[in-house]
């Protein structure tokens, strides 16, 4: 039973922007039992993006049953469950019935665009830099949540009334997990939202003012390894503790060992997110990266620096299902691998605007340098190319905000699905000019989130144990001329500054 720690395992749902996966890890933290289900994105309007609320709670609770049953397990063996989540993305549900009143606003989506203008025009991006580490953009929580509660019927005086609840995809789903019982957000998903002081990990008065939310809306901020209640009886057979919680990009940064200062982690699903690790400091950008909470412990707070890039996998979706160039996103690297290399072809994969390091919300997709000669295997390269080319925009970035780059230089772990190709993984590691590290074990999201519940739980041993399971499936050296290297990457910036809406 869960009471002896042999026998202890720890459940993981890993809610992405695309998929929703739960996995079973048994006391040595080994998978032993995998659930997978995609579900629909909405695209209301040019520039929105909607999750409906009551599907991704069915993908939770259909994958976290199934993962159960195919372990051949009871909820009773199960010491802990872990969340990982796509982080940003904004929900507000009744208090009374736990009923969403609009579809999750995702990340992805622009339509804030206007309100960040605003706040942009007034002034207000030094204070938002200082207290919340992030830049004025809709990528981010708190203009989302003006936006529901300015344009949904009735909103705001229901939440005044303090009848309605805010959540990130954690809240939501431990809100609903627990019957309503439990309110809560981790600082990691709260250090998204616009609203956190990322220095003290609590609400920011000013900032909840500025963006007019009333407080009775906001959930308690804990630490990502504690305790956030127990779910309900009926929906798992049993109650289970919900003890560890993180945003899928922290959860990764946790689940690949970057422990200790001056790790990088980069993950490559629908977006990329490239994290490094910067200890107990919170460092500040000079070169238009986030800080970011890493992960708390014991109210400890640890931090990140992070390079977000909005389109990477789903550029990759984009060749599959918007043009049915490739029928399986595998093929793109086999095309890639033949194309011609005379040809200079660039896609800049500007769908959902641009992140870091340029932070333009309405930059346009963009492809240069087509020829007569041109066909799907260039269009493919340029596409896994992309990835590359905005990784080592970032890692620059980095570098420069650095005072040990050569540190920095030394561990860079990939995971995610585009990590599986390896055509792109040694574009990577040719353009960015540094060996790059990929895991046996590649579910890195959910195994931080697990790490972090059966952390608490006393299932899995302190860090400098835990690390000692990261296994190298393989390490891509850098191999290209610097010449041709150098000179494709200004090809690739010229590129981008087309992308980018003219300063005028
Ligand atoms: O910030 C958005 C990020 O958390 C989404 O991650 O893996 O669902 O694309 P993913």
């Amino acid at each position: 039973t869960a009471s002896h720690p042999a026998h202890a395992h720890v459940l993981v749902i890993d809610q992405g922007t695309t998929s929703t996966r739960a996995i079973v890890f048994d006391h040595h933290m080994h998978p032993v039992a995998q659930a997978q289900e995609e579900f629909p994105q909405i695209y209301a309007q040019p520039g929105w993006v909607e999750h409906n609320p009551e599907t991704l709670w069915a993908t939770v609770l259909g994958t976290a049953r199934a993962a159960l049953q195919k372990a051949g397990l009871a909820a009773s063996d199960i010491a802990a469950l872990g969340i990982a989540n796509q982080r940003e993305t904004t929900l507000i549900w009744e208090r009374s019935s736990g009923r969403p009143i609009h579809n999750a606003i995702v990340w992805q989506d622009r339509r804030t665009a206007s309100i960040c203008d605003r706040l942009e025009r007034d002034g207000h991006a030094e204070l938002i830099a200082e207290r919340t580490g992030l830049r004025i953009d809709p990528y981010f929580s708190g203009t989302k949540i003006s936006w529901m509660l300015d344009q949904v019927p009735g909103a705001r005086a229901r939440a005044e009334r303090g009848e309605l609840a805010f959540g990130t995809v954690d809240s939501f789903l431990i809100w609903r997990l627990t019957g309503g019982r439990v309110h809560a957000i981790d600082a990691t998903n709260a250090s998204r939202t616009l609203l956190c002081d990322i220095r003290s990990g609590t609400w920011d008065p000013d900032l909840v003012r500025l963006l007019d939310i009333p407080v009775s809306l906001l959930p308690e901020i804990r630490d990502s390894a504690g305790s956030f209640g127990e779910t309900l009886p009926e929906l798992l057979g049993g109650a289970i503790a919900i003890r560890g919680v993180a945003g899928d990009q922290q959860a990764a940064l946790i689940g690949q060992c970057c422990f200790s200062p001056g790790t990088i982690k980069a993950t490559y699903g629908t977006g990329g997110f490239i994290l490094l690790n910067t200890g107990t400091e919170l460092k500040r950008s000079k070169h238009r990266l986030l800080s970011t909470i890493a992960w708390q412990r014991n109210g400890v707070r640890h931090y990140a620096l992070e390079g977000s890039i909005f389109s990477a996998g789903a550029a990759v979706q984009w060749l599959r299902d918007g043009l049915g160039l490739v029928e399986s996103s595998a093929e793109t690297g086999r095309l890639a691998e033949a194309a011609d290399p005379a040809q200079t072809l660039y896609l800049v994969p500007a769908f959902t605007g641009l992140g870091a390091p340029h932070w333009d919300s309405r930059a346009q997709a963009l492809i240069t340098g087509i020829t007569r000669g041109t066909t799907k295997k260039e269009l493919a390269r340029a596409t896994l190319e992309s990835v590359g080319f905005q990784t080592r925009d970032l890692l620059a970035a980095m570098l420069a905000d650095d005072d040990e780059p050569d540190r920095t230089r030394s561990v860079f772990r990939v995971d995610g699905g585009m990590s599986a190709s390896n055509w792109t993984m040694q574009f990577l590691a040719d353009t960015l000019d540094m060996p790059i590290d990929r895991p046996a074990f590649r579910e890195t999201t959910a195994m931080g989130a697990g790490y972090l519940a059966g952390l608490d739980a006393g299932v899995y041993p302190e860090p400098e144990i835990f690390e000692r399971q990261w296994k190298l499936d393989r390490r891509f050296m850098p191999n290209a001329v610097p010449e041709d290297r150098d000179r494709r990457y200004r090809g690739w910036q010229r590129a981008v500054k087309l992308a980018l809406t003219p300063q005028d």
